[in-house]
């Protein structure tokens, strides 16, 4: 129960990634905020609140929004505040991935890639540095891919690589005793892999992991438990957290 007191904020919590680091927050005793994106997987994520206050005794609350918009960032913060008293942890998972030429890129699939991975962020990030409690962390999701030298997700790493320098400058702005970190997954064994790579790809990626293995979602959660815990003399860092597969 080493969270016990604290309240956090996780987006996309209703699965992967996500889910799983609520529930291991919730095993800690810390109050949570549990952010879904589409109105159908409300009721799944209020049941996962309900869950955990029965099971862990902690507070929780749910809230449903398109964290593109200015609007609902600042109620997310907002409810947090008004059910908790105050937000110390912020964790943002909030991303989507796109495997595809530049050359054949439409200016739709553009936009959509960098409101959804690097406005939406920059919002959450806006609110964190303005609405966190002092000794709060903010953990925001990025990838390992940006270390990588490669094909087929401009993209997706010039959106996330945006994410990992706004946190960085907003690491030395701040006048309050705030952390801004980034943890970078290696290929995830989730949904949002699978939608853009074929087998033979995911069985290469596989075979650049130490582990012979795709990142799991249990591999990431110790990490970010531990940047918001014990890692707090550590800010404007990127954790490339992918067993090998690619490092800087
Ligand atoms: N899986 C991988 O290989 C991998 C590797 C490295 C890093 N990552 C990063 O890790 C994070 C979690 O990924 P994951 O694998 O656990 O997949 P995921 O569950 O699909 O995570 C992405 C989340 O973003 C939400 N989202 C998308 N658009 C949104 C919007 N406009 N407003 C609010 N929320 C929105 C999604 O909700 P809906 O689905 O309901 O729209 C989903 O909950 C992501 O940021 C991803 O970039 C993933």
């Amino acid at each position: 129960m080493s969270f016990k007191g604290k309240a956090t904020i996780i987006t996309g919590a209703n699965k992967n990634l996500g889910k799983k680091t609520a529930i291991a927050f919730a095993q800690e005793g810390s109050d949570l905020l549990l952010h879904c994106h589409s109105a159908k997987s409300k009721t799944e994520c209020e049941q996962l609140a309900d869950e955990l206050t029965k099971r862990y005794g902690i507070r929780s609350t749910v809230y449903q929004g398109d964290l593109t918009e200015e609007k609902a960032n600042k109620e997310l913060f907002a409810q947090a505040i008004q059910k908790f008293g105050k937000v110390d942890y912020a964790i943002n998972n909030v991303g989507m991935v796109l495997r595809k030429p530049l050359a054949e890129t439409s200016l739709d699939e553009y936009n959509t890639m960098f409101n959804i991975n690097t406005k939406a962020a920059f919002l959450f990030l806006r609110e964190s540095a303005n609405k966190l409690a002092d000794n709060g962390s903010v953990v925001m999701l990025t990838t390992s891919l940006l270390a990588a030298y490669c094909d087929g997700y401009s993209l997706y790493q010039a959106a996330k690589g945006s994410v990992e320098y706004m946190c960085k400058a907003l690491s030395k702005e701040t006048k309050r005793r705030i952390s801004f970190n980034c943890v970078s997954p290696g290929p995830m064994d989730t949904p949002f892999l699978y939608g853009q790579e074929n087998d033979q790809r995911v069985a290469f990626f596989k075979t650049q992991a130490a582990a012979g293995r795709l990142t799991e979602v249990e591999d990431i959660v110790p990490i970010i438990k531990f940047v918001v815990k014990d890692g707090h003399w550590m800010t404007g860092q990127n954790l490339f957290a992918s067993n090998g597969f690619t490092a800087r």
